[in-house]
């Protein structure tokens, strides 16, 4: 089997996915479902064809692209990632693990090998948590970790539900369907951008994913009372703002003091009400992303958050009311899977390391229902989450091609 990837040919489709943006270039904005993002699902779906892929689409928009093998009733192998992209991102997050995954597919095809499970591209629905406040939802119903019901019911900022949203995407089906039945995956690979600096560092060119970081989410809101800039004097004052920017000082320090650099906690969002130069401010609302390698240590940092939110509450006599968004357990690669990679690195000559996926991955989820491994490349200074995000293009085809040869071996 000689494995040839098309370097130039996922360049240019690295670019054209990125052009279906709603950000000035080089920033990529593809927010799920909006009409950009339902152009870029079309765009993916229409190269999957092209591969004479089988397409679907459950419920939520996770859409399936089955090459079959030898076996179509035998459980397949599964690659994928996401193309939906947070506010002002880049071109690489995702992107590199569906279309890397698509043209590890055709790399395949043309070299003939026959697969004896289908191999299968996954286009996970909604796997950025900017418009429905949490993350990895279509893995989430996938893998059964989140109720249909409860995820028919978020609600994205314009007040509008889940269920709303993907019905005018054209996705009726019935969200109780998407779970994946027992067996569905005889293993999963996600190749990913590190969107961290330690391969770069190290100058190596993998990195075999043994443990993804556990993540959680909050909305915090904080009420105070409002009045005018002028007129109301400072002892009188509860001013949301004011106790809302102590918190957040709180949350950074609770990460930073829990003993390991493996913590850590970020407020990305913080709204003002009403939001005018000479208005106190009466209402605020920010999230909060928190995060660790460590179940225990994170849910400490969690509680050391919330007693440092009473204290401010009550000393600030304001109320500050919190709402779990997620709190997920990290999870742990497959031996089964981290051991294909590796093998396939040493037969292409590749050094790799063996890494802690601190981001978190559609993968969090579908190691639930199925044997995961995670293919790091490295990423320029680590950035990620910003237009300046950068792999090079050899970069992305060896990811592909040591891809390809993993999804042979696991499928053989
Ligand atoms: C995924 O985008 C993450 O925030 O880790
Ligand atoms: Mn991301
Ligand atoms: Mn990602």
């Amino acid at each position: 089997m000689k494995l040839e990837i098309d370097q130039e040919r996922l360049s240019s489709e690295i670019e054209r996915l990125a052009a279906i943006s709603d950000a000035e270039p080089p920033a990529v904005t593809r927010i799920v479902f909006t009409p950009t993002d339902l152009k870029a699902r079309a765009w993916v779906i229409a190269r999957c064809k092209e591969a004479e892929l089988a397409v679907r689409q459950d419920a939520i928009g996770n859409i399936f692209a089955r090459w079959n093998g030898v076996d179509p009733a035998a459980s397949a192998v599964g690659t994928g990632s996401h193309i939906d992209a947070i506010p002002n991102a880049g071109k690489y997050d995702g992107v590199v693990g569906v279309l890397g995954g698509l043209e590890a597919i055709r790399a395949l095809q043309r070299s003939r090998f026959q697969p004896k499970h289908s191999i299968e591209l996954l286009v996970f629905a909604t796997e950025e948590p900017t418009r429905f406040g949490i993350g990895c939802l279509g893995s989430r119903l996938l893998s059964g970790t989140l109720s249909a019901d409860a995820a028919a019911k978020l609600e994205d900022r314009d007040g509008e539900s889940v269920d709303e949203v993907r019905r005018r995407a054209g996705l009726n089906g019935n969200l109780q369907d998407v779970k994946l039945a027992t067996g569905y995956y005889k293993a999963f690979v996600e190749l990913h951008i590190e969107q961290g600096p330690l391969l770069e560092r190290a100058q190596i060119s993998f990195g075999i994913v043994k443990s993804i970081a556990a993540p959680a989410s909050l909305r915090i809101s904080i009420e105070g009372a409002g009045g005018h800039a002028g007129g109301v004097l400072m002892p009188d004052r509860k001013d949301a703002l004011c106790a809302a920017a102590e918190l957040i000082l709180a949350i950074e320090n609770a990460a930073r003091s829990s003993g390991a650099v493996d913590t850590v906690a970020t407020v990305g969002v913080c709204d003002v009400f009403p939001g005018a130069v000479n208005s106190i401010p009466s209402r605020v609302g920010i999230t909060l992303d928190i995060r660790d390698t460590d179940l225990a240590r994170r849910d400490i940092a969690m509680q050391t958050i919330e007693r440092a939110s009473h204290e401010i509450a009550g000393r600030r006599q304001v109320s500050i009311q919190s709402e779990l968004l997620n709190a997920d357990a990290p999870a742990d690669c497959a031996p089964e899977v981290r051991a294909a990679l590796a093998d396939s690195c040493r037969q292409h000559g590749v050094p790799f390391l063996e890494m802690v996926s601190r981001a978190y991955h559609d993968s969090l989820f579908i190691s639930r229902i199925a044997p995961t491994g995670m293919l790091f490349i490295p990423c320029r200074n680590g950035y990620s989450h910003r237009p300046d995000e950068y792999s090079a293009p050899e970069d992305i085809a060896r990811g592909a091609l040591v891809l390809a040869e993993s999804l042979a071996k696991l499928s053989g």
